[in-house]
């Protein structure tokens, strides 16, 4: 999805401009404005996210899955019976700051759902589809052809016209 190549991210060298350079490449915003562009000291944060977590799979907006979910998925080298080179100091709060602020925490006794199909907030974004049980990485970019580069908005026409 053209994300810049990773510039060292907390090196003295790296100012204001560059950072914002970086971004400017990796989040351009969609010509129909249907990609929610998040405010500025949050962006850097989302860009690693993506180069981090939109590369075996789409990248997942944060809104999905529980704030407690995200903070274990993104430190933990062991995910989904595969191995992954996790967040760790210092970029990790810069992710977090991101992340947090676009997901919710999960409600008292609410069992945690690692998976979308079994997360509450999976299912409230999408009134109008009836999942079952499967919802796979692979099904988003069926109903949302923009998937890949992280937007969620734009929907295939038979959703777009959906009643
Ligand atoms: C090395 C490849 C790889 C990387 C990198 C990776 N993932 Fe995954 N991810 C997977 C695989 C494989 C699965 C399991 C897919 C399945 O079971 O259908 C998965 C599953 C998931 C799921 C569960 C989806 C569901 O409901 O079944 C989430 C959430 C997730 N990844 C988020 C992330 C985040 C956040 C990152 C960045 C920290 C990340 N992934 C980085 C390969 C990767
Ligand atoms: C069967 C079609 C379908 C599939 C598959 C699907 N979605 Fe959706 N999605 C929709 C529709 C339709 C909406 C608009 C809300 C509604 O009408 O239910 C939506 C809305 C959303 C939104 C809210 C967008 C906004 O307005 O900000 C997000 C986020 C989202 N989907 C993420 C995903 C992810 C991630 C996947 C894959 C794991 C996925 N969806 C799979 C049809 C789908």
């Amino acid at each position: 999805m053209g994300f810049a190549q990773a510039r060292p991210v907390f090196a003295t060298s790296v100012n204001d401009t560059m950072v914002k350079e970086t971004i400017a490449q990796a989040i351009t915003p969609d010509p129909e404005g249907l990609v929610d562009v998040v405010p500025p000291e949050l962006q850097f944060g989302q860009e690693l996210y993506l180069e981090n977590c939109a590369t075996c799979h789409v990248g997942l907006p944060p809104a999905v899955l529980p704030t407690e979910i995200w903070r274990t998925i993104l430190t933990d080298p062991n995910h989904y019976g595969v191995q992954i080179t996790p967040f760790s100091e210092p970029s990790i709060y810069v992710v977090w700051n991101y992340i947090s602020l676009y997901s919710r925490p999960l409600r008292d006794n609410e069992p945690p759902p690692y998976r979308l199909r079994s997360s509450r907030y999976f299912r409230v974004l999408h009134p109008k589809v009836e999942f079952g049980d499967r919802v796979t990485l692979q099904s988003c970019i069926g109903c949302h052809p923009g998937a890949e580069q992280f937007n969620y908005r734009s929907l295939t026409a038979e959703w777009e016209d959906a009643p």
